[in-house]
């Protein structure tokens, strides 16, 4: 009798077993464009540092893991800490860490199933699409601030001597022909002598056209000096210092796609947005020693710095008074401000430069421009109420009151 129940337990067990095993497998990955929709931004901020869909990075290609791995359970382990799965003696997982150079990934401890299914979705629908043709690069930076008058400056400056070289020109062509016409002439001796006189340096510079013509050229560069320096009185725009290791944004960030976030770890959650530390570096350093266009010698340097465990000392650009505050989560989290609104296409510099001005009425320009992002955001239900639902800008809530900006 016990046994026959200890029996039936069993079997229920193994029932169990099956159909619990059975679910894990059934999990489909989706194709609903919401949840493809978080699973880009999901990949895009933390995995694609290391991966791209279709072709191997640090970490290979996803295209078709969700196929090729163990099972659905097995990518979620991996995920939320992949070095315990190599360490239990997983013999996929550690035939792919054989393959990678023994790159450890980094661990998402805190990612939930629906996430990772949600990067699953996004790996597969662009798996799954069709190969691109690749678009033509948008041309045309409109640009702001303050570049324009100096090169507006410029631009007038040379044409202008470009005429006035052109009007000496036609002015040799009529004199020369003038005398000729004059030699025709019946000239007394008198005029003769001053049609013939030669040129002589005294009368060149005594000569109206000339003064006018030094006065004019010192007046104008003297113009443009004080125009430029008004521009820049304690202004850094444009300021672009060497760095101790030649780190190029063009390639991290443009070429290889690198999120800002994965390095300015500071953006979503405080006032700075950080400089990473070395350490961040050797995640994928460790393997990479060699770059395309500085060999060894760069890399080499983070190398040593981390070794030797001292910082490696960056040259700060943009940097306000201490008078003023700014918070990066402010405006990068809550507001949605995209970085290049204020920092510029930084993924195309090989060299960081200060692209906005940075000044009091740079903030204040935008504050008056711009509209609170209240969309999802409940902070916002009571004020937008008492606007009558109407669209906020950031004046209106109190942007350009002095100590919401100074301490
Ligand atoms: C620091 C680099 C790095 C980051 C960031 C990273 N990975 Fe990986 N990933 C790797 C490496 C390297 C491997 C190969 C296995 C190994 O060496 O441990 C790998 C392997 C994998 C595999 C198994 C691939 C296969 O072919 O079976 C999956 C799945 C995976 N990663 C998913 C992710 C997801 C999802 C994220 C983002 C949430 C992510 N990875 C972020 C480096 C990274
Ligand atoms: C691989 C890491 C990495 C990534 C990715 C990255 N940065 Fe940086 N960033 C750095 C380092 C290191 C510095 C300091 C050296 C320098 O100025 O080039 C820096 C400097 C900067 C600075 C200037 C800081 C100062 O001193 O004022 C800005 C602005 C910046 N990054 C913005 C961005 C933006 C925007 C992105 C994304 C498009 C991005 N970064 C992506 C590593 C990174
Ligand atoms: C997510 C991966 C990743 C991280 C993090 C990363 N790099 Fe790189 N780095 C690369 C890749 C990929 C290359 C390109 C190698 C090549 O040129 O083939 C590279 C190239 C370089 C080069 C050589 C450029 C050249 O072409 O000569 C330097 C220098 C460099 N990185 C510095 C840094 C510094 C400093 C940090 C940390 C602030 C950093 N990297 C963080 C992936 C990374
Ligand atoms: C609304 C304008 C604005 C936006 C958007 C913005 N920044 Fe900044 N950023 C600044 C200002 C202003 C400073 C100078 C802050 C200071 O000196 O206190 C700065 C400084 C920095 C620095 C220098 C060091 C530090 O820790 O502050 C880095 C790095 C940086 N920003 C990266 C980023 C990245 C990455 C993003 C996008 C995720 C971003 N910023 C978005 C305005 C902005
Ligand atoms: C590209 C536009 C832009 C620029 C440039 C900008 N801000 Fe803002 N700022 C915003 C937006 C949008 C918000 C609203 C954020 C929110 O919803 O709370 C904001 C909010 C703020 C707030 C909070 C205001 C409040 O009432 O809670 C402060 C403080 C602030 N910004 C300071 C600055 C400073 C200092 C600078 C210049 C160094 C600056 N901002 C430059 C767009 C900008
Ligand atoms: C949106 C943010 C913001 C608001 C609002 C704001 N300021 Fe400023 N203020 C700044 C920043 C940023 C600087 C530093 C700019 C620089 O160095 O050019 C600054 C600089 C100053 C300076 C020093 C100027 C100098 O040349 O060093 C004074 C004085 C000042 N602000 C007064 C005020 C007063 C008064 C108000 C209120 C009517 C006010 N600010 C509101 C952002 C703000």
């Amino acid at each position: 009798m016990t046994q026959q129940i200890s029996g039936l337990f069993k079997n229920l067990a193994t029932a169990l077993l099956i159909v619990l095993s059975l679910t894990s497998f059934a999990q489909e990955i989706s194709s609903d464009p919401a949840i493809i929709a978080e699973g880009e931004a999901l990949f895009k901020a933390n995995c694609q540092a290391c991966h791209r869909v279709k072709q191997k990075l640090i970490g290979p290609a996803l295209a078709g893991v969700y196929d090729r791995a163990p099972s659905m359970d097995w990518i979620k382990n991996f995920v939320r800490n992949s070095s315990k799965v190599i360490a239990s003696g997983d013999e996929y997982a550690n035939k792919i860490y054989e393959e990678n150079g023994k790159t450890l990934m980094t661990s998402f401890t805190s990612f939930t199933d629906d996430q990772i299914m949600a990067i699953m979705a996004y790996t597969k629908a662009e798996a799954e699409k069709p190969e691109e043709v690749p678009a033509v690069a948008a041309g045309g930076d409109s640009g702001t601030g303050s570049g324009v008058p100096t090169t507006y400056l410029n631009a007038i400056l040379v044409g202008m001597v470009v005429i006035l070289v052109l009007l000496l020109v036609i002015l040799g062509l009529i004199i020369n022909a003038l005398k000729r016409y004059l030699d025709q002439k019946d000239l007394s001796e008198e005029d003769k002598e001053v049609v013939h006189s030669p040129f002589s340096i005294g009368s060149i510079v005594q000569s109206p056209g000339f003064i006018f013509l030094v006065v004019f050229l010192v007046a104008s560069i003297s113009f443009k000096t004080v125009i430029d320096g008004l521009f820049t009185i304690g202004v850094q725009q444009g300021y672009a210092p060497k760095q101790p290791i030649a780190f190029s944004h063009k390639i991290h960030a443009g070429q290889y796609e690198i999120d800002c976030k994965y390095c300015h770890t500071g953006v979503m959650k405080g006032r700075s947005a950080n400089i990473p530390s070395p350490n961040i570096c050797m995640n994928c350093h460790t393997q990479i020693r060699k770059g395309t266009i500085t060999g060894e010698s760069e890399i080499a340097k983070i190398v040593a710095a981390v070794e030797n465990n001292k910082p490696i000392e960056w040259v700060r650009i943009h940097n306000l008074p201490d008078l003023a505050y700014f918070n990066h989560a402010q405006h990068v989290n809550v507001a949605g401000v995209e970085c290049q609104t204020c920092h510029g296409p930084i993924e195309e510099m090989d060299v960081v430069k200060q692209y906005s001005l940075l000044t009091m009425g740079w903030c204040i320009d935008c504050h008056r421009k711009t509209y609170v992002n209240t969309k999802g955001n409940a902070y916002y239900d009571n004020l937008l109420e008492l606007h009558n639902n109407k669209a906020m800008k950031v004046e209106d809530i109190g942007g350009l009151e002095c100590a919401k900006c100074h301490y």
